[in-house]
């Protein structure tokens, strides 16, 4: 027998009232037993994860309709599990017009029609679970599609009972001090409804109405929905969103007290309902406010580190550490339950909000020179091509973004190093099809015409498939796949990664050095962020007269620390990791 999810309950509780609920299928699902990981029931799992992010709809088609499914995601979950992931996260699959990649919800507890039913959905969890795999969903809390029925019903009837589902106003003057997100293609928060002859309120697309957390009733509905989804096996839920929950006049109406005190009451549910379950923030702040989304370790388990992230791309241009170090240094301690989520790239433009305006300028001048590159405050386009597929910068930036505090969030295709596309429109660039294989037209995608694709699978070198593809990098093994899974070996190897302290090492030159240690464990980071050749010199208390390992680098061997100050020479953009620990552990062998 495979081993159930240690974290779903013996006997979940039946939803209050889920005025919307579908039921979830029953029927059990036949496995075999898989070999090989398995799922630890550890509650605080996601603090050694390594994520995972797939657009379902760009990565493997199983039905030849063109558009990639949930089961075409159960058809990958041995190469996910080969690569290393821990837990994948999964975009909204909930049916949806699909004017914002399904982030406009049309029916929260249900599944779109082309990417699968209740019943995939369940196999889809089972057949992970049995892979060691947990799998988490976006669950979009802020607003739903304006073809939900609940906003048809609130526009059509304001007296009845969805009537104030919403934020309707007379006028369009109220909150203006909160910011446009979507600033090219928004003017307004506002929107006139005709039918109603009122405004209501949306922080993104004109069609992505925001739901009234005023009216209590919202917030069951909305639990009820997260109960179906836990009922049926999620492991918890990326919170899309989330500082946008309320409202308050005389504010940027982000991070508002009333909004905390929602996720604080979706917590205790979680808590009490279904324990072990996740909560993961989507909170593009600055790190003071960021760490809000945890509250007092009774909030979110997991918030995104946004500003992190533009600040590695930024060290790699400027050849200098000044920034990460600093918004490291300004980002407060979290609960001890909780765990920060770093990222490179996600399905979104890389964005820009969390630095300033002149570091914006400079980020965009670097690396968006072209305005089709650029979306809202951010830039529309993939690792590789950020780095101009130098593959020196990809291994440096993973090796930051992998031994830094936080579970990392890989994005599906850059361990290959995927191209974008910078002709489609949106952030649809940065979500054409997974490229399995050299073999056309489909790149094991999809066997269908590819003009039912909805977006083109690239064929042109340098990214086309016959460049980069998962067959050929599976067979090389020097390849960034190859290395990247090798990587993730260490890092699953050595709990240090997720669960130690951080320091920063002063180092003399612009090499960004760091220290992370749990006991009497103590791995080093050393990162030259330069185009040249650079001396990590450093020092070391303590470890004199100890040799290190290298636990992954661009250098095969370390010198033995002979006296406090310690040198190596590090080379272009290379980096390594080494462990002092007693007593010395095993290498990893690449597998
Ligand atoms: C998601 C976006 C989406 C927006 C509105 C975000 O933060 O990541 O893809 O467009 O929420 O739902």
């Amino acid at each position: 027998m495979t081993q159930a999810p240690a974290s779903v309950p013996a006997a979940a509780p039946a939803p209050a009232s889920a005025p919307t609920a579908a039921t979830p299928a029953d029927d059990a699902v036949e496995m075999a037993p898989l070999p090989g990981r398995s799922l630890t029931d550890d509650p605080q799992w996601f603090k050694k994860a390594v994520f995972y992010e797939v657009w379902v709809r760009a990565f493997r088609d199983s039905t030849g309709t063109g558009v990639g499914d949930l089961n075409g995601l159960v058809e990958k979950l041995d190469y996910l599990a080969w690569l290393g992931v821990d837990c994948i996260w999964i975009p909204p699959f909930f049916p949806s017009p699909e004017r914002d990649g399904g982030y406009d919800v049309d029916f929260l507890t249900g599944i779109q029609v082309q990417l699968g039913t209740h019943q995939g959905m369940k196999v889809l969890l089972q057949e992970a679970h049995a892979r060691g795999i947990r799998v988490i969903s976006d669950f979009v809390v802020n607003h739903t599609s304006s073809d939900h029925p609940w906003f048809i019903s609130s526009r059509e009837d304001p007296e009845g009972p969805h009537g104030d589902y919403y934020v309707w106003r007379d006028d369009d003057t109220a909150y203006a001090d909160a910011r446009i997100i979507f600033v090219d293609s928004e003017e307004s928060n506002w929107t006139f409804d005709p039918v109603r002859k009122q405004f209501y309120w949306h922080r993104f697309y004109h069609h992505q109405p925001d739901l009234n957390y005023d009216n209590p009733q919202v917030l069951e509905e909305i639990l009820n929905a997260l109960r179906f989804w836990l009922d049926l096996g999620l492991d918890g839920f990326r919170l899309d969103a989330v500082p946008y929950l309320v409202e308050e006049e005389g504010t940027n109406c982000e991070n508002l007290p009333g909004t905390h005190a929602i996720l604080k009451r979706i917590r205790q549910m979680v808590d009490e309902e279904y324990p072990g379950r996740m909560l993961l923030a989507e909170a593009n702040q600055w790190p003071n406010e960021a760490v809000e989304y945890f509250g007092d370790g009774d909030e979110c388990h997991m918030a995104f580190h946004f500003p992190v992230m533009p600040r590695m791309f930024m060290a790699l241009r400027q050849g200098s550490r000044a920034s990460i170090s600093q918004i490291l240094a300004d980002t407060p301690e979290l609960p001890e339950n909780c765990q920060w989520a770093t990222f490179l790239r996600n399905h979104d433009e890389l964005t820009l909000e969390m630095v300033t305006e002149e570091e914006r300028d400079y980020l965009w001048a670097q690396y968006a020179p072209v305005s089709k590159m650029r979306l809202n405050l951010g830039i529309r386009r993939r690792l590789a091509p950020l780095v101009d597929n130098d593959i020196r910068q990809i291994k440096l930036l993973h090796s930051m973004l992998l031994s830094l505090p936080g579970s990392p969030v890989l994005y599906y295709g850059d361990e290959i190093g995927m191209g974008d596309n910078i002709w489609l429109p949106d952030r649809d660039g940065v979500r054409t099809p997974m490229q399995w294989t050299s073999e056309g037209p489909g790149g094991g995608f999809s066997e269908a015409n590819p003009y039912l694709f909805p977006k083109p699978i690239p064929c042109a070198p340098p990214y086309g498939i016959e460049h980069v593809n998962v067959a050929d990098q599976q067979a090389d093994p020097d390849s960034l796949l190859n290395w990247l899974r090798h990587t993730l070996q260490v890092r699953r190897a050595h709990e240090v990664f997720g669960l130690g302290s951080f320091r920063e090492l002063e180092s003399t030159n612009e090499v960004f050095a760091f220290e992370r240690a749990q006991g009497s464990t103590r791995v080093l980071s050393f990162n030259n962020l330069t185009e040249w050749p650079q001396l990590v010199d450093v020092q070391l208390e303590g470890l004199v007269g100890r040799t290190p390992s290298v636990l992954s680098g661009s250098i095969g061997e370390a010198p033995e620390v002979i006296v406090d100050q310690y040198q190596l020479e590090l080379p272009p953009f290379g980096y390594v990791w080494l462990l002092f620990s007693d007593p010395p552990a095993t290498p990893v062998q690449r597998s």
